[in-house]
């Protein structure tokens, strides 16, 4: 019996790579870089399965060109905004993504960067190697309190629960505001509040909110204005959520103390960009989830949904289960 044929649009981590090898007939898109729209369009003609990356722009174009016999769209993320959700429930496609799996590795690492900006790590790597380290000195990197401080998160599903549980081990306050959940989380020492509210007494703001039309610019200049002086922003949801204009102003004039990213708007952030010049603010490159076992587990949730989907089963994680009913 021959194997179903999938597009999958980059290489991903051997266990889960071997599964779909497996199961399908898989032609694996090998670049280092995502396939450009004419060569995703191209290579998904007439495939049963596509497994996509966040980097992959899968709208009702893509679908329309892999055809009918398109049974599953398996995202190897657990954010889903990189695929028209509407046009695959319209067309009955089930999508998957990787909930749960890098919940921790990604608060592990929101973590990472809110200490390394308060402690001004980079700068002061930066300081040591290229020479202007002369002596110890009373004001020497003075950096901000952690213990103490209060830390407001924006989405608090499970990153933003998980990065209010590590918040605790360090002896902050912690407020949350999540238009989806307005009460105590049993378990979690956070507090609801409404954004403004957030906005105007957080030390440290942490993002967690999931891209979409109500979130695209809700960190805009408006919402800087609200910030204390010494805030601290940091990002590993999605970059479009900050204005980045409205976030260089903010930074380059001292509105805020600093920013943290690990998601730009563009990614990656074009090397002429505004921001790059700030000494006040930390650049990564998107590795929030990109922990060995992390990525593993990854790649295993993203063939497993794929599979079940060839298989006409329900997806284990679907985005858009209303398509069962
Ligand atoms: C996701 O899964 O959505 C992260 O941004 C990358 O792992």
């Amino acid at each position: 019996m021959s194997k179903p044929k999938v597009f999958v649009t980059r290489k991903i981590l051997d266990r889960g790579m071997e599964m779909i090898q497996q199961f399908c007939d898989a032609d694996i898109w090998l670049d280092d870089l995502p396939p450009s729209r004419q060569v995703l369009s191209e290579r998904v003609r007439g495939k049963e399965g596509l497994l996509s990356l966040l980097t992959d722009n899968i709208d009702a174009g893509v679908m329309d060109a892999a055809g009918k016999n398109l049974k599953v769209i398996s995202n190897h993320a657990v954010g889903y905004d990189n695929i028209d959700i509407a046009a695959a429930t319209r067309r009955r496609i089930p999508v998957g993504n990787t909930p749960g799996i890098l919940t921790d590795a990604t608060a592990d690492f929101a973590f990472t960067l809110l200490l390394s900006s308060a402690r001004r790590i980079t700068e002061a790597d930066h300081f040591v190697r290229s020479g202007l380290w002369k002596t110890w000195g009373p004001t020497l990197m003075l950096g901000a309190d952690i213990s103490g401080a209060t830390l407001g998160i924006i989405g608090f599903g499970r990153i933003g629960q998980a990065v209010a549980k590590r918040a605790e081990g360090f002896n902050m306050q912690v407020l949350f505001y999540d238009p989806n959940l307005n009460e105590l989380v049993p378990g979690v020492n956070a507090h609801p509040v409404n954004l403004d509210i957030l906005l105007h007494q957080s030390d440290f703001i942490s993002i967690h909110t999931p891209l979409t039309v109500q979130t695209r610019h809700l960190i805009n200049k408006a919402a800087f204005d609200k910030m204390k002086p010494n805030a601290i922003l940091v990002n590993t949801a999605r970059g479009a959520v900050i204005d980045p204009s409205a976030l260089y102003t903010a930074l380059k004039n001292k509105r805020i103390q600093a920013a943290a990213l690990d998601v730009t708007e563009s990614e990656p952030i074009p090397l002429d960009s505004p921001l790059l010049e700030l000494e006040n603010l930390i650049l990564c490159p998107h590795i929030a989830s990109a922990s060995n076992s992390t990525r593993a587990r990854m790649s295993i949730m993203a063939a497993e949904n794929l599979i079940a989907g060839l298989k006409g089963e329900k997806l284990p994680n679907c985005v858009n289960s209303e398509i069962y009913d």
